[in-house]
């Protein structure tokens, strides 16, 4: 069985900000119906950081897409589970129930998101600075020039330079990383109370990453803001998460605390993540070591009624292509998805 504060519909555990429940988003497409995130369960605290960690196109985006409700409703529809949200006032919302204009006041102001991709996400026709203080006068009620003193802080805060100039440039007339930092200072501007960061730093220098990640955690510090952080670099994690939820095709195959997950993986495809982490290889000439995970992932239309892992899983025996597994906990808050997790030595 999962962990407890998983397992009931009922009200959330003290603390808990986001609860997702068995979560099943699907698209609907002329080729079949992709099964993109498939019985998703997740829960964040305030104040904690979640770390989502997985391959491409095993369902991050889209859970964290599914959990601000911005996914086109022609394609894609909830077919199952739950995504309760507690409010400030300690009110839990039903966030795939509540009215699509209570939704639209949430957003920002409650949970926000830095998206994947900066280019879409920012509006071409308007400044910078019109697009960070917007949010912060409609949410805040701050008048416009306060407002705008607050976007600048925030730019600067972000690593803009020259922010009293930045301020009135366009999306188009910065580059990508700054494009990426404006979209930060966005999410950032209403302090919400979860905030999701859908790989937030990739496209950043070290320094600016190292800057972004500090500006953070001092808002989780200050305001207990609980945060869900998409990424596919395990270092960082261990840098910056409290826990982990491990994720391949559509699923969440191990979850729990960092230090347990990344000291003693549970399930074979984190072990094999992990593998992946370059390594200086100091006895030769320099390059760094990757060991990349061989075979790929199920065909997201067909997944196997099985372990979705059998097929690349080193420990794999006839019954793993057979039986689906269920998440099981190996200890209290560490689940882990594998019909052998009791008999194997990772
Ligand atoms: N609009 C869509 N229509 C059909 N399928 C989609 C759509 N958006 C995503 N998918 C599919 O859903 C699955 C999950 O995609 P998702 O974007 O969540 O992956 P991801 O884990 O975020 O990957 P990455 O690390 O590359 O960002 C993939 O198989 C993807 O092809
Ligand atoms: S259930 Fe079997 S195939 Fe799947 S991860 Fe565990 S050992 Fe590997
Ligand atoms: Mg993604």
């Amino acid at each position: 069985m999962p962990s407890p504060d998983l397992q009931t519909g009922s009200s959330l555990a003290p603390g808990t900000v986001l609860a997702i429940r068995d979560l099943k988003t699907h698209f609907f497409t002329d080729a079949g119906i992709v099964k993109a995130v498939n019985g998703v369960t997740l829960s964040i605290k305030e104040g904690e950081t979640l770390a989502i960690v997985g391959e491409s196109g095993s369902g991050k985006s889209v859970t964290g897409l599914t959990v601000m409700r911005l996914l086109a409703r022609t394609s894609a529809r909830v077919v199952g589970g739950s995504i309760t949200f507690r409010d400030r006032e300690g009110a839990e919302i039903d966030l795939l129930e509540v009215p699509e204009d209570a939704m639209q006041r949430m957003r920002g102001r409650d949970i926000a998101m830095i998206f994947q991709d900066p280019m879409s996400s920012l509006n071409p026709m308007f400044t910078v600075g019109e697009q960070i203080a917007e949010p912060i006068r409609i949410h805040k009620g701050h008048n416009r020039r306060t407002a705008r003193q607050e976007a600048l802080a925030l730019l600067r805060e972000v690593g803009i330079s020259d922010p009293e100039r930045r301020i009135d440039a366009y999306p188009h007339q910065l580059s990508g990383g700054m494009r990426q930092r404006v979209m930060i200072a966005v999410a950032l501007a209403c302090e919400p109370r979860l905030l999701i960061a859908d790989e937030p730093t990739t496209a950043l220098d070290v320094t600016i990453q190292a800057q972004i990640i500090a500006l953070l955690k001092s808002l989780q510090a200050r305001h207990k803001m609980a945060m869900i952080f998409v990424t596919h670099d395990l270092k960082l994690v261990g840098e910056i998460a409290d826990r982990v939820a491990v994720m391949y095709a559509s699923q969440v195959v191990e979850e729990g605390p960092v230090d347990a997950v990344l000291s003693r993986p549970r399930h074979p495809y984190t072990k094999a993540l992990m593998d992946c982490i370059p390594r200086r290889d100091y006895g030769a000439s320099g390059p760094q070591v990757l060991k990349p995970i061989p075979g790929l992932l199920p065909n997201p239309l067909s997944p196997p009624l099985a372990c979705r892992f059998h097929e690349r899983c080193h420990y794999a025996e006839p019954r793993c292509g057979e039986i689906e597994p269920a998440l099981e906990a190996v200890a209290p808050g560490h689940d882990v998805r594998c019909l052998r997790w009791r008999e194997i030595a990772l």
